[in-house]
This record gives C-alpha cells, structure tokens and sequence, in this order.
C-alpha cells in the first residue's frame, strides 16, 4: 500500500463526515464519504420506485446507475448519472433507504470497489460503517467514533433544522437513529463494529476541535 489511509468509522450522527473532513483537510488528504454513496445508491431506487428492502430488485437496479465522488475546488460532490444530487441525499427518507440497501452484498461490492478504487490513488480520509472492518483493512490509523444515540440525535436535528429540513421532532430522530444502529449493526453483510484495531473515540462530551484533534494526535503516533 503505498498511499496514506485513515479510516474513520461509526454510528448515524457521530459526527464522521465534519472530523473526516476536518482531518483529511489539516493533513492534505482527499476526504471520501463513503455514506454519500450508499444514499445517492438509495435515491436511485426512490426514484425508480424500487422498494429498498426488496434485494434482487435493488442490486439489479444498482448495477446500471454511475455513482461517482468527485472532487471541485476542495467541494465534494456526488454524481448520480452524471448529475449533483449532493443535496438531494441529505434527507431522513434518503438515509433510512439508504440503510435499508446497504445491507445488500451486490451494492455494497459495487461501491466498496469503487472507494478501494480511489484510495489505491490518492491519500484518504474514509468514512463509513465498514472502512476499518472491510473496505480498507490494512489503514494505518483505524478510528470508531461514536456518542450517546441522545447526542447524536440532538445534532442531527440542529444539523437539520439549520437547512429547514428537520420534518421530525428530536425524539422522533432519536428513534430513527437508534433503528438504524440497530439495522446497521445487525446485518449480515459488513456490519457496523469496531475494528479490533480501532481507536474507540467517544464524542459526547467532546468539541469538534478537540476529537479533531485526538485524530491528529493518534496519527503522528502511527506515522512517525
Ligand atoms: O453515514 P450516512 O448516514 O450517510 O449513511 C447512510 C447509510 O448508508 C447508513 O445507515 C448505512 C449505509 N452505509 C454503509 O452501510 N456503509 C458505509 N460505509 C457507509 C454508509
């Protein structure tokens, strides 16, 4: 493996996607939302009127949509057949598809080989369910990010409401994020768990800056 990897991995809300971001961007590293890929994935079949939790219509139905990161101006974008659905796969009903599809192996093989894809060229900072577990099992630093399902719940709904997008109350967000941990831990294929490996990183009661900078820290330990 010649390129540098960080896998960053955890429940809904943890806060993965803004640390990813901020630590791939201290470091010069491309930062790879590999959950963007499963939701775009889940538009997809919405949009086709696909049921996400029916398997052989959702892996065949996957197999022929063009899913792709890519990166603008330091902006990343998801393009789903070449068009930017990049906020259009930030919804409740996005996510919970997305999570319902994702247990499936024939999509996870598909966008599992397109984040190996990427990470054999560049330097990455992944995050995800199953980067540590699956996806890239020889990182150099291993990350599982979690906090309280209250917290998470909380900064979903702020996350949200600031894009007036909310819809649901803070408990009823609570409630679906604690169903997903559960779908998401519970599947057969590539569940969500810590790496043996892993760094376990606790955000509850921590700032942004600071899990950023634990991250750091942990890094200068591996790559010295
Ligand atoms: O991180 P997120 O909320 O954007 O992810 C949406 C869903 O996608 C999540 O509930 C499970 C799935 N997912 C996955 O199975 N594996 C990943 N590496 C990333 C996301």
């Amino acid at each position: 493996m010649s390129t540098k990897q960080i896998a960053i991995d955890g429940p809904a809300g943890a806060g993965k996607s803004t640390i990813a971001r901020m630590v791939a961007d201290r470091l010069g590293f491309i930062y790879i939302d590999t959950g963007a890929m499963y939701r775009a994935a889940a538009l997809y079949l919405l949009r086709g009127n696909i049921d996400p939790a029916d398997e052989r219509a959702s892996a065949a139905a996957v197999a022929g949509a063009d899913i792709r990161l890519v990166n603008e101006n330091g902006n990343q974008k998801i393009l789903l057949n070449g068009e930017d659905v990049t906020g259009q796969i930030r919804t409740q009903e996005v996510g919970a598809a997305a999570s319902l599809s994702s247990r499936y192996r024939a999509v996870r093989e598909k966008l599992t080989g397109l984040q190996r894809e990427i990470a054999e060229k560049e330097n990455v900072v992944m995050d995800g369910r199953d980067i540590g577990t699956t996806v890239l099992p020889d990182a150099q630093l291993k990350i599982y990010l979690t906090a309280d399902a209250s917290v998470r719940a909380k900064r979903r709904y702020d996350q949200l409401a600031a894009k007036g997008t909310a819809g649901l109350s803070p408990d009823e967000i609570e409630a679906e994020i604690r169903a997903r941990d559960r779908q998401d831990m519970e599947r057969k294929n590539s569940p969500l768990r810590k790496a043996e490996d892993a760094v376990l990183v606790d955000s509850s009661d921590l700032s942004i800056d600071e899990v950023c900078a634990a991250i750091l820290k942990e890094y200068q330990k591996v790559c010295r």
